[in-house]
């Protein structure tokens, strides 16, 4: 194992420069202003209430810094994103997914014999109990990947019972439990799909990480699916793109679960629930749903802009505007340049393509997008590659936890390890009725 850095989330690594005055009914308070690595700055209201009798009202969590991490910084103004560091473009072109994986969750990049130990340790785990089988059988066949995908993780307590939480396993035996989620996750997805299509699952095989999950989507026992470089590393540059996204909507959501000290199957669990909403990692099913509806539909782009800007009307641009992004998401760039070239290599045209750029040329001109800083995100393109491999639409949010589960992993784990440990719990302002008595049923 590589010489470990400090992972963890500890108000040690914080920088301490000097203090913030706040005024509440007269009186004066000072707080601590905090810094960063990165120069990001903030006020540590953790004694606000101790002190004064007040809380801070952030509904959203739009301003609210929930935890101190070392894992990836984001700076949403400029389009930067990196992993421990090292810019996701970097990574994007040279690293593979399961490289990136191990920087993330053991925070360095792995030696050679590391890399060999860590991808034995996935093929040895890539299998799934077979007696989870009996679950698959008795699902119906419409059932949403999701949903499959959410109870497998969590039934892995069931069959995997010995990891209960961070402190009660030790080392080898949550790297046994990691790798086990990491690689097991596949499989799950790729038999889903086989329900789905109503064919044979097919068994994982001594492949690398993408290539393993292709085979085990598109071979049948009767031919074997033509694995193909393009495809492969275009498969491990959106995993690795999706990898982490520091406290979005599921990784918050895992760290809040997590943080109740339920083991590691159940707070990936309750992230791979966040996750499905449309207004997260279900965009990227939207956006394609959205293109097919133009084009069946043969609605004018710009028409549909329109649409999209109008306020009577719900429905947004989906794969556009990001709450930390208020530039092109770096991500987008890249999966925008390898749709292209995964494309140009099957020799396909997609006409959601022609669509998705048409719509992104108007809408990076209006002023309604430029005025509130809305550009494509990580999903906007990301579906038409999905599509061009042969990945149905109903599939691509699994596509994503697959990709951010690396993330979730080692946000948890540095959760755990984080000083001070605290649950997850914020307050709220109460709006309801105040003190009023209860009438019996016969009175009302
Ligand atoms: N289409 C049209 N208008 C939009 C869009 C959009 N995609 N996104 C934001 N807006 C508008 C809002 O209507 C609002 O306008 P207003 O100020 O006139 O009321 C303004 O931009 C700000 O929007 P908010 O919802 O306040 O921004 P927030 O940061 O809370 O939301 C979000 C971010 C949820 C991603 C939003 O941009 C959105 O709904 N996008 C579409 C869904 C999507 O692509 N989600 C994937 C995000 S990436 C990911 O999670 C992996």
């Amino acid at each position: 194992m590589a010489e470990r850095i400090e992972v963890s989330g500890s108000y040690r690594n914080l920088k301490q420069r000097g203090q913030a005055q706040i005024s509440l009914d007269g009186k004066d308070y000072a707080f601590p202003v905090v810094e960063g690595s990165e120069g990001e700055r903030a006020v540590d209201i953790t004694n606000l209430r101790k002190a004064c009798g007040y809380i801070t009202l952030d509904a959203g969590y739009q301003n609210t810094g929930s935890c101190i991490s070392g894992i990836t910084y984001i700076d949403g103004e400029a389009g930067i994103l990196r992993y421990r560091g090292i810019p996701i473009e970097q990574l994007a072109e040279q690293a593979s997914f399961v490289e990136t994986a191990y920087l993330l969750v053991h925070g360095v990049l792995p030696k050679k014999q590391e890399l060999r130990d860590f991808r034995n340790l996935l093929t040895a785990n890539s299998m799934i109990h077979e007696d989870m089988l009996t679950f698959f059988h008795g699902l119906p066949r419409d059932a949403h990947p999701m949903a499959i995908l959410s109870s497998m993780v969590n039934s892995l307590s069931i069959y995997y019972p010995e990891v209960v939480s961070e402190e009660d396993s030790d080392e080898a035996e949550l790297n046994i439990a990691m790798a086990r989620l990491i690689s097991k996750i596949r499989t799950i997805a790729a038999f889903s799909f086989k329900k789905s299509v109503g064919e044979p699952f097919v068994y994982p095989s001594n492949y690398t990480y993408c290539a393993n999950f292709l085979h085990m989507m598109f071979s049948t026992p009767v031919q074997k699916y033509k694995l193909n470089h393009v495809v492969i590393r275009a498969l491990n540059q959106l995993l690795i793109l999706h990898a982490d996204h520091e406290q979005n909507c599921s990784t918050s959501t895992v760290r809040l679960v997590g943080s109740s000290k339920v083991n590691l199957y159940a707070s990936i669990c309750a992230g791979i629930c966040a996750l499905w909403g449309p207004l997260h990692g279900g965009a990227n099913q939207s956006v394609i749903e959205s293109l097919e509806e133009i084009r069946s539909n043969n609605i004018p782009v710009k028409k549909f802009i329109e649409m999209v800007k109008d306020k009577n009307n719900p429905r947004r641009l989906m794969g556009f505007g990001h709450r930390v992004y208020r530039n092109y998401d770096p991500r987008a760039r890249i999966i925008k340049n390898t749709c292209g070239e995964v494309l140009g290599y099957l020799k396909r045209s997609d006409p959601l393509l022609d669509i998705a750029q048409e719509l992104e040329e108007i809408a990076l001109h209006d002023d309604y997008f430029i005025e509130r800083k809305l550009y494509p995100n990580v999903d906007f393109y990301s579906g038409i590659i999905y599509r061009a491999i042969g990945i149905p639409t109903n599939m691509f949010t699994v596509m994503f936890a697959i990709g951010r589960l690396p993330g979730w992993i080692a946000q948890w784990k540095e959760m755990h390890n984080s000083e001070p440990f605290n649950i997850g719990r914020p307050r709220q302002i109460y709006t309801g009725p105040t003190v009023q008595d209860y009438i019996p049923i016969s009175a009302r």
